[in-house]
């Protein structure tokens, strides 16, 4: 770019801004808020009414009744306020309106999250130390293929499924070369598969699950199907389970230690792993690396996949060594990082560190002998 076209360019920007602020309307505290929170680049003069209609248009909300829409709107001035919160005790991310801004912080648990329990089973088997002298300083399955396009788990608490696949997905392409999606709805339906050591554990589809349990189901199943062969419904349904269909095999899991760097050696030797989480803060979450100051690391309510950490490509100079995990959500590729999250590592935050486990598949070999 010139000089010329530079100095228009600054000049356009000087200009527009007066004019806009000649003609802008008067400003109320909802605006003033929205402002804040709104990210650049939309047009600031707007008022909560408008952003309001631009969240419904954008995200195809309707809602039945008059009184319906009022409260909705209510609940996102609300999430407003929330937002700019989360943005001041998380300056490295970016938070503000996501498809979740009209839902209440219990709604929204109850109908988008599903972690079932929040301790880890003392009997579960414990990964092996692995070394950790070797590991690359940034990694990222997404660039080895073994990370399947982003789910969307939809109002309906099953994200422990979609982290049991995303996790069997890595490993059986680690076994075979073959990156395979593999049916949640399988699980969602079918495992009921509870922990011995403590009630109400048990997997129950959109109520909730937890993932060791569903790596246990599908050992003791055989496996799981084909996503095309065992489509989402996101509703709880009658298990409809074809044995042979099956198409990806659990081989054993374990438990993954609080240590981070046996976390990476994990996931660089095994695959994505499978994390539970605090979600608190993924409400409002647009971008950038997440590092709230104060997040509990023992309310554990959300089950992701872990697909890889880094350090660099991340904007902020002064953010720019700091590493990070890279998650996989399941909420579609219209919320966060095309649908993907990310959370500073070293300090355990949100827990992130705390629940983590691996998953090997079956080799085809395996397999076949198994049959014979
Ligand atoms: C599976 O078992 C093997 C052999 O005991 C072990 O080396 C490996 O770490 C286990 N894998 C997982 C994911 O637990």
């Amino acid at each position: 770019m010139d000089r010329t076209t530079l100095f228009s360019l600054v000049l356009l920007s000087l200009l527009s801004t007066t004019v806009a602020s000649t003609v802008a309307p008067k400003e109320t505290d909802d605006d003033l808020l929205i402002r804040q929170v709104v990210s650049a680049g939309d047009d600031q003069l707007l008022s909560a009414e408008h952003h309001f209609s631009s969240f419904k248009a954008r995200f195809g909300k309707a809602y039945e009744t008059e009184e319906e829409h009022d409260y909705r709107f209510e609940v996102f001035k609300a999430n407003l306020r929330r937002a700019k919160t989360h943005q001041k005790l998380d300056p490295n991310a970016v938070h503000g309106v996501t498809k979740f801004s009209d839902l209440t912080p219990g709604e929204f648990r109850k109908k988008f999250l599903g972690l079932k329990r929040l301790r880890l089973p003392a009997d579960t088997q414990k990964a092996p130390i692995l070394p950790t002298n070797d590991l690359p300083a940034d990694f990222d399955w997404r660039d080895h293929g073994a990370v399947t396009l982003v789910k969307d788990q939809g109002s309906c608490g099953s994200c422990w499924s979609f982290s049991t696949t995303g996790a069997l997905e890595g490993a059986h392409f680690l076994a075979t070369g073959e990156l395979v999606s593999l049916s949640e709805q399988q699980l969602v339906d079918c495992d009921h598969q509870c922990d011995p050591e403590e009630k109400n554990s048990c997997d129950a589809g959109c109520n909730g699950g937890l993932m060791t349990n569903a790596y246990e189901y599908a050992l003791k199943a055989g496996g799981l199907q084909r996503e095309v062969d065992y489509p989402y419904t996101g509703k709880d349904g009658t298990c409809k389970f074809d044995k042979t269909k099956v198409v990806a095999s659990v081989a054993n899991f374990s438990v993954v230690s609080l240590d981070e760097d046996q976390i990476a050696a994990n996931l660089v030797k095994n695959g994505p792993l499978s994390i539970g989480i605090n979600a608190v803060f993924m409400q409002t979450y647009i971008g950038g690396v997440s590092c709230p100051y104060i997040c509990s690391k023992h309310m554990l309510d959300h089950g992701v996949l872990l697909v890889g950490y880094g350090t660099a490509g991340y904007a902020p100079i002064r953010f720019k060594d700091k590493p990070y995990w890279i998650i996989k959500n399941s909420w579609g590729e219209n919320w966060g990082e095309q649908g993907y999250y990310k959370i500073c590592r070293g300090r355990n935050v949100c827990g992130v560190d705390s629940m983590v486990s691996t998953v090997a598949a079956l080799h085809m070999e395996d397999k076949s002998s198994e049959i014979h």
